[in-house]
């Protein structure tokens, strides 16, 4: 070879490599940027099995689209449907006590089975016979398919939620329906009541509150125990969302661990009974919160930055199976449901 053959040969190799990692960059990325779905949007049909304590409200019209702007997810409650449905929608209640779920029945092979509860796992009774039957959870837990939590906590500050200096007639409230002893609200509600007064209402006293007078009752006073009852990962309930922050009284919450609490509540917005070595300790703190003005609005102060939505109506709930559908796990089985609700 002369040196200008050779001249000639590593130009034509430097041409070759230079254009076919030309062609591989090109080809990756019309590949990479091929849309994902090319199919047209469809409609998702969710079907309610049973109506949560047989309480049911109306699916006449687009539900979803009508009252929460979620387009393409037709709700419906009649069994007719079982066949055709994309999501077929179980609330344990219903299932636990009543009739089993329709196995009988051919279950489409792209149908899905949702286990719906939002109770805490002790209310979750006779799971194991549901082993084995569900692709998808929902509940109020965070690691649910599904998560449909009691409430949530938005950016966006809403001033109007702001309370004036404290003038309320009583320091501490509780509603209470089913008091039971063993319970850990009921030792905390015991020794408490030791140290400060405690208006006590609800269906296990002798004063139940309608729902009319719930929020304003609560309202008169400065805290408000939203005890849970049951400690379980994430269970916080209405007594948080609706009574406590709707009332505007500072919640004295039990429940899940403080750091649940600062991932879900608005930030600095509670008294967690964890904190107090004591019962005296945290009735200390109370008294002292309640005589000093800037203290007790400081749990007030994040009307400015956040506010709260609670999720109430199963309608809601149902509809957002829908917005999450696409990004659901294909293919799954939860052939423990008994373990995963335990776990
Ligand atoms: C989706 O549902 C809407 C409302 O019921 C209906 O008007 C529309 O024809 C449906 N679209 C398809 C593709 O089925
Ligand atoms: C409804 O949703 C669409 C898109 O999903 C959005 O563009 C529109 O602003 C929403 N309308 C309202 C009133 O929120
Ligand atoms: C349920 O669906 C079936 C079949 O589409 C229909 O014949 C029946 O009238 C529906 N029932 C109700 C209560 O809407
Ligand atoms: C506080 O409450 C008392 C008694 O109910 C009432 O007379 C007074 O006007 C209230 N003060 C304010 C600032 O609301
Ligand atoms: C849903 O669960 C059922 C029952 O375990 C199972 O037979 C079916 O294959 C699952 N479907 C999908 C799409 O994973």
């Amino acid at each position: 070879m002369t040196p200008s053959d050779s001249r000639a040969l590593l130009l034509f190799l430097v041409s070759v490599s230079l254009l076919s990692s030309l062609l591989f960059y090109t080809l990756l990325k019309s590949h990479l940027q091929e849309p994902r779905a090319h199919a047209p949007p469809r409609n998702i049909s969710v079907l309610l099995w049973r109506w949560p304590f047989g309480r049911s409200y109306s699916l006449a019209g687009d539900k979803c689209l009508e009252m929460y702007n979620i387009s393409r997810c037709l709700l419906t409650d009649n069994v007719s449907a079982f066949s055709t449905a994309d999501v077929v929608v179980f609330h344990h209640h219903e299932l636990s006590r009543g009739p089993p779920p329709p196995l009988h029945l051919d279950r489409p092979a792209s149908q899905r089975w949702v286990w719906m509860s939002l109770e805490p796992p002790v209310n979750n009774v006779n799971l194991a016979q549901l082993n084995g039957l569900f692709n998808w959870t929902m509940s109020y837990r965070r690691d649910a398919d599904i998560p449909i939590p009691y409430g949530k906590t938005l950016l966006g500050g809403d001033e109007r939620g702001f309370p004036a200096a404290p003038n309320r007639s009583c320091l501490v409230s509780w509603v209470v329906s089913r008091y039971q002893p063993q319970q850990a609200r009921a030792g905390v509600y015991q020794g408490l009541k030791k140290h400060i007064p405690i208006e006590v209402y609800g269906r296990w006293t002798k004063r139940p509150l309608s729902d009319r007078k719930l929020l304003p009752t609560i309202a008169k006073c400065l805290f408000y125990l939203a005890f849970e009852n049951s400690e379980a990962k994430d269970y916080i309930s209405e007594k948080l969302w609706r009574n406590a922050f709707r009332a505007g009284a500072i919640p004295v919450v039990l429940g899940p661990g403080r750091a649940t609490y600062e991932v879900l509540a608005p930030p600095a917005s509670f008294i967690h009974v964890a904190d107090f070595k004591s019962v005296a300790e945290l009735a200390a703190h109370l008294k002292r919160v309640a005589a000093d003005r800037e203290a007790y609005e400081g749990y007030f102060s994040w009307h400015r930055s956040h506010r709260v939505k609670t999720l109430t109506d199963w309608r809601e709930r149902l509809c957002h199976i829908c917005v999450r559908y696409p990004s659901l796990p294909a293919s799954r089985i939860y052939q423990d449901l008994e373990g995963w609700v335990n776990s």
